[in-house]
């Protein structure tokens, strides 16, 4: 048997309505380039996927007038209605090129300040696994278990990690739990369809750097962790 192959997925279809910015979020500029570049600019530093699937909008004017999104390891994908249909339509894109047993790293288009360790981290910790899991990080803060502003009850920290994305997972697996699971807006990551699927994933600790740009501060906040590291 060929060892498996590894590919990335980057879901960069959504608005940034959040962000409240002229244009969607990830062609916002950071550092000389926009917030997509510097994502796939990492992504492909790594060094170890044979293909990155993109999935664009197609009322994005902005995609086919970067360089990036004609790179040879570069495949541009239909975006989805959801988040998870984006993610599902780019793995179909990959169709052709993949194997059941091959892994996916679904990676946000929004997450520019990802680090070549942690994704060697991810792959390294999750290669020999039937699944896949996701790369996490703890909560540092006291959790409360709410009902609008009324406090009920503090949750154990250590049961509750907040998840991050690359999320990686067999591509078999994958795609059939998005297909499962198609139309529920509660999924809202890779692994939560793989929970309602009753298969297990494992978390892996990342990065508190690795934020996601959601809001306009965090773009400052990028600028300023690209710049540390
Ligand atoms: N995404 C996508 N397709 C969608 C919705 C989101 O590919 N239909 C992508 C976004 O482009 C982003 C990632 O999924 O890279 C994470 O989503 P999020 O941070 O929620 O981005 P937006 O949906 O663009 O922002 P907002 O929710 O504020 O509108
Ligand atoms: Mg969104």
């Amino acid at each position: 048997m060929n060892s498996p192959k590894y590919f990335a997925v980057v879901p960069a279809a959504g608005v940034g309505k959040r962000m409240q910015a002229d244009r969607p979020k990830q062609y916002l500029p950071l550092q000389n380039q926009t917030v997509i570049e510097c994502t796939l600019t990492r992504l492909l530093q790594a060094d170890v996927f044979t293909t990155i699937a993109v999935a664009i909008s197609a009322e994005d004017p902005y995609w086919p007038e970067l360089d990036i999104s004609k790179h040879a390891k570069i495949l541009t994908a239909a975006g989805g209605k959801e988040r998870a249909d984006s993610v599902l339509s780019a793995l179909k894109s990959l169709e052709n090129q993949v194997q059941a047993d091959d892994w996916v790293l679904v990676h946000d288009a929004a997450r520019p300040c990802i680090t070549s360790g942690d994704m060697h981290k991810l792959i390294e910790t999750l290669k020999n696994d039937a699944t896949g899991g996701i790369l996490a990080l703890p909560s540092h803060d006291t959790l409360k278990q709410v009902n609008g502003d009324n406090i009920q009850s503090t949750l154990d920290r250590r049961t509750v990690w907040r998840a991050l994305t690359p999320q990686m997972f067999r591509y078999g697996v994958l795609k059939q739990a998005l297909q499962q699971t198609q139309g529920n807006l509660a999924i809202t990551d890779e692994a939560s369809a793989l929970e309602l699927t009753g298969l297990p994933a494992k978390i892996v600790e990342g990065r508190p750097d690795n934020i996601k740009i959601t809001q306009p501060e965090d773009l400052l906040l990028a600028q300023f962790y690209l710049e540390q590291q």
